[in-house]
């Protein structure tokens, strides 16, 4: 295992910053990692896990290690008339574990088409999209403790998990490198189309026969449609979250702005779409310097080319503050600022 000195992380970042890290190692196997944890030259500096860099913004250079995650394999380890159990090496990247899924006819991950990433960083924010979570399909992962190099297993409890939220990002933020992830995923696909454009997409495609190809197919148009592509233009995907507020205070914002977009959530709470927040504070699609908010997505903060790390920040806590003063509602940032 090589360990390089400063070098750029531009390529390895979906907002392609040209930041510098002190050291750098690519993790081929659990040996690699287990070096690095016993190496008393390693043990007190910073480590950063590193997938594809596609939910990250880098502010400044690395002062640490950054260890990018190259653990490989896709395997079926159990099944029964239901189910199979699909572990993936958390380097994998997430779209391929989706695919492998596909051509199986394993059912349970075809609405998360076309997320970037690596599949060890699924379970950090409880990855969702189209009507699905991870949690829904999550059978356990394996993890080791970067300090002492102890390896564990978290099931589902333990996980945490909650709307692009979990334990990693949270009490165990930095402590563990997620090494292996196990999926239930089921033989008798139950289709889920609920997020209504799927449907209207299916339509569209002429699909007659609804099978879980289909609905991968129907999800990438969609995304393709609307998502800005990382090799094209930097961005992290939604910079912030949807925020969930409560009923009362949904009912005197729709009194005020009666176009709103929302839906029900768990209890009596309502999730606001920050992409339409965003719009009508007028900043979709606006540029600003090097940044903005996307032109098809509000919710899609953007690197028009040559925008440092302090200005793409800059300008999302611009429009944070905007929709607070406008609306009066908290949008959290969903991406992972460094
Ligand atoms: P990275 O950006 O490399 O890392 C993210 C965080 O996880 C960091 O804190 C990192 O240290 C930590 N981490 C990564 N791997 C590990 C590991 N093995 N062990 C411990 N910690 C780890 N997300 C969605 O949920 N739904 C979407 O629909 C969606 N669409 C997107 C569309 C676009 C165009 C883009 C650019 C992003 C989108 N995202 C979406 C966000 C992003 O794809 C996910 O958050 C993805 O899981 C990040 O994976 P990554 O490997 O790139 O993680
Ligand atoms: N909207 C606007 N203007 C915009 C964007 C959206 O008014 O510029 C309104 C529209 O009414 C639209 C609604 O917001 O119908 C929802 O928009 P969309 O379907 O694009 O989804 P989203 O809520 O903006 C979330 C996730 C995405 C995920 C999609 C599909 C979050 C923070 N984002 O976006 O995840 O792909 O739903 O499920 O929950 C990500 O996490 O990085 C991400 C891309």
């Amino acid at each position: 295992m090589e360990t390089r000195k400063k070098i750029s992380l531009k390529p390895f970042n979906t907002f392609h910053l040209d930041v510098l890290t002190d050291l750098f190692s690519e993790i081929q196997n659990l040996e690699d990692l287990q070096k690095v944890i016993s190496d008393p030259e390693l043990s007190s500096i910073p480590k950063l896990i590193l997938g594809g860099g596609s939910n990250l913004l880098f502010t400044n250079d690395f002062h640490g290690i950054v260890l990018k995650n190259n653990l490989k394999g896709i395997q079926k380890i159990k099944e029964d008339d239901d189910s199979v159990f699909i572990q993936s090496g958390s380097g994998e990247a997430w779209n391929d574990l989706v695919m492998y899924c596909i051509e199986n006819n394993y059912a349970g991950i075809e609405n998360m088409s076309l997320i970037p990433g690596t599949v060890g960083a699924a379970p950090i924010q409880n990855i969702g999209a189209y009507g699905v979570e991870l949690k829904e399909v999550f059978e356990e992962l394996e993890a080791v403790h970067l300090k002492t190099g102890e390896v564990k297993l978290f099931r589902l409890a333990d996980c945490r998990f909650g709307y692009r939220d979990s334990i990693f990002k949270n009490e165990l933020k930095n402590e563990f490198m997620i090494v292996k992830v196990t999926l239930r995923l089921s033989k008798h696909p139950v289709l889920n189309t609920s997020y209504g454009a799927i449907e209207t997409e299916l339509k569209a495609m002429g699909v007659t026969d609804k099978n879980i190809r289909a609905i991968s197919k129907a999800v990438c148009n969609i995304r393709l449609s609307k998502l800005p592509n990382p090799d094209q233009i930097g961005n992290a995907g939604s910079f912030f979250k949807n925020p969930e507020v409560s009923s009362e205070k949904y009912e005197s914002l729709k009194k005020d702005f009666p176009e709103l977009v929302a839906h029900k959530t768990q209890g009596d709470k309502m999730k606001l779409a920050a992409g339409w927040l965003i719009e009508h504070c007028g900043w979709k699609g606006k540029q600003v310097g090097n940044v903005g908010m996307h032109k098809s997505q509000a919710l899609v903060l953007v690197n028009y080319g040559h925008a440092t790390g302090d200005e793409l920040f800059a300008h999302a806590k611009t429009v944070q503050l905007n929709v607070k003063e406008k609306f009066g509602v908290e949008m959290e940032m969903e991406v992972n600022v460094i």
